[in-house]
């Protein structure tokens, strides 16, 4: 088989690493790609939002199966557009996709359908938001309807912050016409879990647990990022509380999904938060997190290709999905200033050292080659991740790798794991 993957981070560089090791895989293409990700596949430069290009080049080149990665094409249609030109792709259509690219579209369905989230109302207009938060309890959450890059949630102590926080998101517009609608939420206290599940329409089934690091800095502070480091599986997510999921969250969500005549196939990934009252939902998206991708697929035993072709053919009952009884730990390496700004173009010395360690990986996410050097590109760099007997060693790991690495302004958490201390 052919395969092209359609993303240039950390999180598309798990899945080719995954990709390569199916021995059904003759070529992998990656479109943009990164400079890790070249040592396993051939990169190819088209942008990820390019549709025409990226089916006109999957057509010349005969590609068997295209996996889409990042929200932004999955929100705006790469699936159907391939689909539209016969070829095979793994990842929820447009319609589907939209339990990711509106919130308040989410929040309707867990509404209408019962699923457990936060108490919410959405609004179209900042007048009826501020008349509303005039008689709030807080705090309360502000959430930009559409995709955001994972910025647009204001936690808001008290009234004041909560009326900059409209303005914010519906006059001011820092996330563009995705704060055309606003969703405003129940504050709620607990653990975060990330549960990554496959689907195919009808059967979900969920993948090992991880938990992420939103906040740039130790101890939770900073602001929020992409995903600062991750550990799977959370100790936390306890077989009890999966049993209680899948009854009350990703069944009752593929139904919904399904009789609203969006059918889900791929991966849908529930952010979850397991407070006083039960498990509820934070968000879904629409895809592998990233860094979740990072821990939870190397511990995958399944050829993947086997598991997204079931997703595609609607035959994921028949999948007996196994991941590996340890544990692994991701730090990423970012340059220092991120995620507001930080300089880029600096030699990374080190890489080689991973070579031909099967516990250990070097994600890259933002990286490319200056001649034969390959230099960081991007805020967050790499992804280390390493696999441990128990979520400890893997952390010890992680942590002992990320010093085989250096480069300028190289940036890390220290605390990336720390939750397993609490156990
Ligand atoms: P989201 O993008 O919706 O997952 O929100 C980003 C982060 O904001 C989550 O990972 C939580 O840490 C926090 N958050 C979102 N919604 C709530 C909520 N209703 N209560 C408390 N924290 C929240
Ligand atoms: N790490 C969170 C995300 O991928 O959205």
């Amino acid at each position: 088989m052919k395969v092209l993957v359609v993303g240039s981070g950390g999180r598309e560089h798990a899945i080719v690493t995954s990709i390569s090791k199916s021995d059904k895989v003759s070529k992998i293409y990656c479109a943009p790609g990164n400079a890790g990700i070249a040592a396993l596949a051939e990169c190819v430069d088209i942008g990820v939002m390019d549709f025409d290009k990226l089916v006109a080049f999957a057509k010349d080149k005969a590609v068997d199966l295209v996996v889409v990665a990042p929200d932004d094409p999955l929100v705006a249609g790469a699936v159907d557009a391939f689909e539209a030109a016969g070829i095979r792709a793994f990842g929820p259509r447009a319609n589907a996709a939209i339990i990711e690219g509106s919130k308040a579209f989410s929040k309707d369905l867990m509404k209408k359908y019962g699923i457990p989230t936060a108490a919410y109302e959405n609004f179209t207009d900042a007048d009826s938001a501020l008349k509303y938060l005039e008689t709030a309890t807080f705090p309360i959450v502000l959430k930009a309807d559409g995709l955001a890059l994972g910025k647009g949630v204001l936690i808001c102590n008290d009234l004041e912050e909560a009326k900059a926080g409209v303005k914010e998101i519906m006059l001011d517009k820092h996330f563009g016409s995705a704060g055309n609608t606003m969703v405003i939420e129940e504050f709620m206290t607990g653990r975060e879990v990330s549960v990554l599940c496959f689907c195919d329409g009808t059967t979900i089934k969920p993948m090992t647990s991880a938990q992420d690091h939103k906040r740039a800095k130790d101890g939770d502070q900073g602001l929020n990022t992409g995903g600062m480091g991750t550990f799977s599986p959370s100790p936390f997510y306890t077989k009890e509380i999966d049993e209680y999921c899948m009854e009350n969250i990703y069944k009752p969500t593929m139904a919904a999904m399904k009789a609203e005549g969006r059918e889900f196939k791929g991966v849908l990934f529930c952010g979850l938060m397991m407070t006083p009252n039960g498990v509820k939902v934070l968000e879904y998206n629409a895809r592998f997190g990233d860094p979740e991708a990072q821990v939870v697929l190397p511990r995958m035993k399944n050829d993947i290709i086997d598991v997204m072709e079931a997703c595609i053919d609607g035959t994921l009952d028949k999948v007996d999905l196994q991941f590996e009884d340890n544990a692994a730990v991701c730090v990423v390496l970012a340059s220092d200033g991120y995620p507001v700004s930080y300089e880029k173009g600096y030699p990374i010395h080190g890489l080689e050292k991973f070579d031909g360690k099967d516990d250990y990986f070097v994600f890259h996410a933002g990286t490319k080659f200056d001649g034969d050097q390959i230099v960081t590109n991007g805020g967050r760099v790499l992804g280390v991740t390493a696999k441990g007997k128990d979520l400890f060693e893997a952390r010890a790991n992680a942590y002992a790798a990320t010093e085989w690495i250096t480069f300028d302004n190289k940036y890390m958490r220290h605390d990336i794991g720390k939750a397993i201390d609490e156990q």
